[in-house]
């Protein structure tokens, strides 16, 4: 696909059919988040290929937890009506782990988030190869943290920067609004245009 088509095409998928990615689709979505850019070039990512039911069941068994505990909260109203079965029907779920050490020179100038900002450009290539590939994903963080890493062996010094399901959308997906570009000229004002 033309890439100005592409990027436009990638979309929040929130309902997969179950049939299997193959091995091939599986290398070319990460191959394509290894081709992001990265502090230093120091690569902070790893990946878990997660195809196993019963692991999906309890990806998505502590993903509920986190959203009960938002509606326990009193949070948005939406939380208690947004369905989870999703993780279970993905063929594949792929979480992005992150090194937060490893940000390159950031350190010295309190620039915090490097190797999680390569973490992010590593989930958007692999999105939208998948959607190159004709098939739709999710960008995931709705779960605790520590009790999504514990589940995966990840360890402590690490992060998950993302939860990625992946698969043949089930319907056609809608695209939600895009604003208009804030746009300042040489400097920032209080208006843009
Ligand atoms: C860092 C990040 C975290 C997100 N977490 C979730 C999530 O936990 N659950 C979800 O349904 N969507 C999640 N999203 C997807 C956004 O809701 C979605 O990108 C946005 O509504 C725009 O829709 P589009 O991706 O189809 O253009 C996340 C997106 C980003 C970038």
């Amino acid at each position: 696909m033309e890439f100005r088509d592409l990027v436009k095409a990638r979309r929040s998928c929130r309902a997969f059919e179950s049939t299997p990615l193959t091995d091939d689709q599986i290398s070319a979505i990460l191959e394509a988040g290894l081709w992001a850019p990265s502090p230093l070039n120091l690569q902070p990512w790893e990946f878990v290929v997660i195809t196993d039911a019963q692991l999906k069941t309890q990806v998505k068994e502590i993903a509920e937890a986190a959203r009960q505990s938002v509606v326990d909260s009193g949070g948005p109203g939406w939380a208690g009506k947004y369905g989870m079965d999703f993780i279970e029907t993905a063929p594949v779920l792929i979480a992005v782990v992150v090194d937060p050490g490893k940000g390159g020179l950031g350190s010295y100038f309190d620039q915090k988030y490097g190797a999680m900002q390569a973490a992010s450009a590593c989930i958007q290539n692999m999105m939208l190869a998948a959607t190159d590939l004709g098939l739709e994903s999710l960008w995931f963080t709705f779960f605790a943290p520590q009790k999504m890493q514990a589940a995966l062996n990840v360890p402590e010094n690490l992060e998950i920067a993302g939860l990625i399901p992946i698969g043949k959308p089930k319907d056609a997906l809608k695209a939600p609004p895009r604003k208009e570009a804030k746009v300042h000229q040489q400097r920032y004002s209080k208006s843009a245009t």
